[in-house]
């Protein structure tokens, strides 16, 4: 596979380029800047501080036709099976298709479905925004607990973050963690009264969302009495039977299909409770936003289109120069829970070691992704960016227009995003005092939204979730699986009985130890 013409004219032009700094590239590329720069859906996206000659982009190109990136792309947006391991399609994007789109996944129309779902939640949004549903007591609802985890609450919280007005009306909590302490933080200074409890999980087995949902039933119970907390009680699943069991009414369920992957699920239902707190016109905008993307990515060319050139850079970094690690840094607050965004969504998705074919894969996949907003990252990791022994590739984030706040931190946050970039590709020469010594020569790109908007944010996520797909296909591996979750699922089980004080199997003397020191 690795050994492919496609992938050893890509290795061996990474290869060649290793030996010319980026910043020559430029004298030598007079064009390079508005080559390698691709406007789309109101994101600007500067791929030339990457470490490609014009050459290198072309053998990146030419990977990218080699492996059928556009025939894989036909077919995702036809809803085939891609996702072989669990023989299902990845059909996120009809959840964000205008009305009157026809999705088929595996061959059966699925858009009325999405728009009915989509008419239920915009209807219970109202009923709740207005106060129209209200609690028990009748006292409308000022607060909503959104209960999940991973895909069923990474993309929520990222979103409600992002977005949130500073003194809203509905305030979102949120608990994932099976740590209590996250429990005990999400209702402090809550009314159960006055608070929606939204419980989120496509499957509806999983022991973190079921253990909060019941810590949050009892909550409601405790202040309204035994059985009197339906009216406060909502889910969200591909599932509904299992949520039905768990005690929420039927009209209460809002469902999604098994074609919808965890980490690509905010666009369903699993959205509700951000369209209850932001409103459902915003939640219309995110949806258009991310639709906007996937017309970008299905009609523009490969070496025009903004998640494939994205994927390449990534790809140009990991396989062709051997770089294990990706820094992301949204020089944007509202921005912070991308970084942990992304590590599920390209970790869980790319993660992965067989083929589509169930065979070893001969080369490195998914870069492990960390970050946090700039500047803080400034203050404590950059150190390493600019003169650790690693090269980390960065992905600069930052917005154009309406910065919050004093005015004049705008422009000191832009010059620090700006200058980074500058400064891990220049350096600066010191070899008097090597402790003072830039390298430089490390890589960035720079993705500018003009503003932060419902329909910015769309696109930005399903710029990523393309992005991902389309590494997926270069590394054929199936990018829709998480098969790497279950080992420690199933074992957690085990360890939980002992630590109860039951039976086990034997383990390693290190597991025994700890069981024997932890349980009671
Ligand atoms: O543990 C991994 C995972 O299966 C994720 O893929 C998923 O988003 C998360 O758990 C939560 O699953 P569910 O929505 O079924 O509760």
């Amino acid at each position: 596979m690795a050994d492919t013409p496609a992938w050893t004219a890509l290795k061996a032009a990474a290869r060649a380029d290793r030996q010319t700094p980026i910043r020559a590239l430029f004298e030598a590329e007079p064009d390079r800047l508005d080559g390698l720069t691709f406007e789309a859906c109101g994101l600007r996206l500067d791929l030339s501080k990457q470490p490609w000659s014009r050459e290198g982009v072309t053998a990146a190109v030419e990977l990218a036709q080699a492996c059928g990136v556009e025939a894989a792309r036909a077919r995702l947006f036809a809803g085939e099976i891609v996702n072989r391991t669990e023989g299902r399609p990845a059909l996120h994007m009809a959840l964000r298709a205008p009305a009157g789109a026809d999705f088929r996944a595996a061959g059966q129309p699925v858009s009325e479905e999405v728009e009915d779902v989509r008419d239920a939640m915009q209807d219970f949004v109202a009923a709740v925004r207005s106060g129209m549903a209200g609690g028990a007591t009748g006292k409308p609802f000022k607060a909503v607990l959104h209960i999940g985890i991973g895909g069923s609450d990474l993309g929520p919280r990222l979103v409600w973050e992002a977005l949130r007005p500073l003194n809203p009306d509905i305030q979102l909590r949120f608990a994932a963690n099976i740590d209590g302490a996250e429990f005990a933080a999400a209702v402090a200074g809550l009314d159960p009264e006055q608070t929606l409890v939204v419980v989120v999980s496509k499957t509806f087995t999983t022991q973190e969302t079921l253990a909060n949902a019941r810590a949050a039933k009892a909550w409601l119970e405790a202040r309204l009495g035994k059985g009197k907390a339906d009216s406060h009680l909502a889910a969200v699943s591909a599932n509904p039977a299992e949520a039905g069991r768990f005690g929420i009414a039927e009209d209460r369920v809002f469902t999604f299909r098994d074609w919808v992957g965890g980490r690509y699920s905010v666009w369903s239902a699993v959205g509700l409770s951000c369209a209850i707190g932001l409103g459902w016109p915003a939640f219309e905008g995110l949806l258009a936003g991310a639709g906007a993307m996937d017309e970008h990515f299905q009609t523009a060319p490969l070496d025009a289109s903004m998640p494939v050139m994205l994927a390449l850079a990534h790809v140009f970094n990991r396989n062709g120069l051997d770089r294990p690690l990706r820094a992301v840094v949204p020089y944007a607050r509202r921005l912070a829970l991308f970084p942990s965004y992304l590590q599920q969504l390209e970790m869980e998705s790319n993660g992965k070691r067989v083929t589509q074919a169930g065979q070893p894969v001969d080369q490195a996949t998914a870069a492990a992704v960390f970050g946090d907003a700039g500047t803080n990252g400034q203050h404590a990791f950059f150190q390493l960016l600019h003169q650790g022994a690693d090269i980390i590739p960065v992905d600069f984030i930052a917005l154009a227009q309406d910065h919050e706040g004093p005015a004049e931190h705008r422009n000191i946050l832009l010059a620090n995003a700006i200058a980074q970039a500058e400064a891990l590709m220049i350096g600066q020469e010191n070899l008097a005092e090597p402790h003072r010594h830039f390298p430089g020569n490390r890589p960035s790109s720079f993705l500018l939204l003009e503003r932060l908007t419902p329909e910015t944010l769309g696109a930005l996520i399903a710029l990523h979730e393309h992005k991902t797909f389309v590494e997926g296909v270069l590394w054929d591996i199936d990018s829709f699986d998480q098969w790497g979750v279950e080992l420690g699922k199933v074992l957690a089980k085990t360890v939980l009985r002992e630590l109860d004080g039951g039976d086990g199997p034997g383990h390693d003397p290190s597991t025994t130890a700890l069981i024997a020191r932890l349980a009671r």
